[in-house]
């Protein structure tokens, strides 16, 4: 099925200039961009976003880690989506990632692990419209 899924590029990749090499990893993999923004979010923003989270030991440095400095979000659609970009980005720690994905070739560690993409239809549509009102989003 056609899916939307977020993706937000973290302050690690944003500050290595890598935003146009992992853009270009979605769309060679026929994912396409419908909306995007970049933000410096503030920490209450940070912790709504990741309050799934709030009650692991690795929140309070999560949630530092995202305000550290601007983010890339943006929405992306396509064939099952949500696990194409998951594919893409591989495993959430970089070490454990598989070679050619983009943590295993833009992230330093699990704080700093280069991307955050949604892990399922019901996450996605929350987190879409957590950053994006509908009229932002543009599926021509
Ligand atoms: P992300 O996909 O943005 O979702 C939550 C983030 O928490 C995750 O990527 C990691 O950057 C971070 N994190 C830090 N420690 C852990 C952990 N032990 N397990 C999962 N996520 C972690």
């Amino acid at each position: 099925a056609i899916e939307r899924t977020l993706s937000i590029i973290k302050p690690d990749a944003v500050a290595k200039n890598v935003i146009g090499k992992i853009y270009d990893r979605f769309e060679s993999a026929g994912l396409k961009v419908i909306a995007s923004r970049m933000a410096h979010l503030s920490q209450a923003e940070a912790e709504q976003f990741y309050a799934v989270h709030a009650a692991r030991p690795f929140f309070k440095d999560l949630v530092s880690f995202m305000i550290s400095g601007p983010v890339m979000i943006q929405v992306l659609e396509g064939e099952g989506a949500i696990a194409k970009n998951r594919d893409l980005m591989g495993a959430t720690d970089p070490k454990k990632a598989d070679a050619g994905t983009i943590r295993a070739d833009f992230a330093d560690s699990i704080d700093a692990n280069a991307v955050h993409g949604s892990d399922a239809p019901e996450t996605a549509a929350v987190e879409v419209a957590f950053f994006f009102a509908g009229m932002n989003v543009f599926n021509s």
